[in-house]
């Protein structure tokens, strides 16, 4: 054999030897991550449709479990005891569709926790104790339809967060603990019908939260600590229909927060304020129940705290009342001017007679005198 032959058949030899050792590595791997997935569905979680839904409901797991099927397009993490969700902790799931973790007393959620879940439609995170998300939470969540954080402790949401959530049709913040908006915090949400946020800690709305949600249909703020709203707030909301400010602190309102809604019709929640009923909240709220695009729909519960007269009594009932000491003011002018008006025409009258009288004596005296 000459040198180069030798070479060459090392050369092979190596070659095949290295392509064997790949091709059984690829077996290797593909069968551990199959005896993965069948001992994860065998001991682990209940799998279901070929591995397609995998229930690992209420097991007590600590981490999210290794050799998950690839094709699994459910998967219920619920009522377990997660702590945290790692770095791509669900990497290689791309069919996943719907992922529930919720009630998993989940704290923290790392960056690039939901890598490569570009397909998934729908995450429950509800009822865990987050109280903050990564900055890029939602960079690979681009086709989320559906997006479930109620019952956390959520504080603030700082604006690129949900920023590539743009498919996402309805979103639970509810039952957190957050107190301000940033204006921008829906930038991106361009699809957004749905926003929950009540029961949480807000206290002034201010313009430019709610802006760039063209479609949303329904804002949910009752039971916040709102006590004031910016005029233009909700003005860039053109579809909304139903706006919810029940069980809030607000004691007066601008009419012109509600004539800036530009809508064909949306209705409004208004009960549960400490009101405080004058003259002036009674023309906004005839204002709001005379125009035809907006809908009080629970006027009949909206009730005064103050002034302590009317503590607890029903707007609707002493609405006509409200007006009367301003009404009793007007008339007092009214009557005062009247009188000064009539009382000058008296004089007026009184010195024209004089007069009158002073010219026909003297035109007697004249008389006489000739
Ligand atoms: C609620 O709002 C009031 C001001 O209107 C503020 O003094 C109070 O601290 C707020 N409460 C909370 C818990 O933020
Ligand atoms: C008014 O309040 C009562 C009692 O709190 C409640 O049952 C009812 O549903 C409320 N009505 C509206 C229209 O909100």
């Amino acid at each position: 054999m000459s040198p180069s032959a030798a070479c060459r058949g090392d050369f092979q030899n190596r070659h095949t030897s290295q392509l064997s050792k790949m091709l059984v590595l690829t077996f290797l791997l593909f069968g551990l991550s199959q005896v993965g997935s069948s001992r994860l569905c065998t001991y682990i979680c209940q799998c279901y449709e070929h591995s397609d839904l995998v229930d690992c409901r209420a097991r007590k797991l600590t981490s999210v479990p290794h050799g998950l099927p690839h094709g699994t397009w459910l998967l219920d993490l619920g009522g377990n005891v997660l702590t945290e969700l790692r770095s791509r902790t669900f990497t290689g799931l791309w069919s996943l569709r719907i992922l529930v973790l919720s009630e998993s007393h989940i704290q923290q959620i790392h960056t690039q926790a939901f890598y490569s879940l570009s397909f998934l439609e729908k995450l429950d995170m509800s009822r865990n104790h987050i109280s903050e998300l990564p900055v890029d939470f939602s960079q690979s969540l681009s086709s989320l339809r559906e997006l479930r954080l109620e019952h956390n402790a959520l504080q603030q949401l700082v604006p690129p967060s949900l920023e590539h959530l743009e498919s996402l049709e309805k979103l639970d913040l509810s039952h957190n603990n957050i107190h301000t908006l940033e204006p921008g915090t829906f930038r991106g949400l361009s699809r957004l019908r749905h926003l929950y946020l009540h029961s949480n800690w807000l206290g002034t709305i201010r313009e430019g939260s709610f802006s760039m949600l063209p479609v949303l249909e329904l804002l949910l703020l009752g039971q916040n600590n709102i006590s004031r709203i910016e005029t233009d707030a909700f003005a860039p909301l053109h579809s909304l229909a139903l706006l919810g400010l029940e069980g809030n602190q607000l004691e007066h309102v601008k009419f012109k927060i509600f004539l800036n809604l530009h809508t064909s019709g949306t209705h409004l929640q208004l009960a549960g304020n400490p009101w405080s009923c004058d003259c002036d909240l009674h023309r906004v709220f005839s204002k709001i129940l005379s125009v035809r695009h907006l809908h009080l729909d629970d006027y009949r519960n909206v009730t005064c705290r103050e002034p302590w007269q009317l503590a607890g009594a029903a707007l609707a009932g002493v609405d006509s009342q409200l007006c009367m000491a301003e009404t009793a003011t007007v008339l007092i002018i009214t009557g005062a001017v009247l009188v000064t008006v009539i009382g000058a025409l008296v004089t007026a009258e009184h010195n024209r007679k004089n007069k009158a009288k002073g010219w026909k004596e003297a035109d007697t005296q004249d008389l006489q005198e000739k």
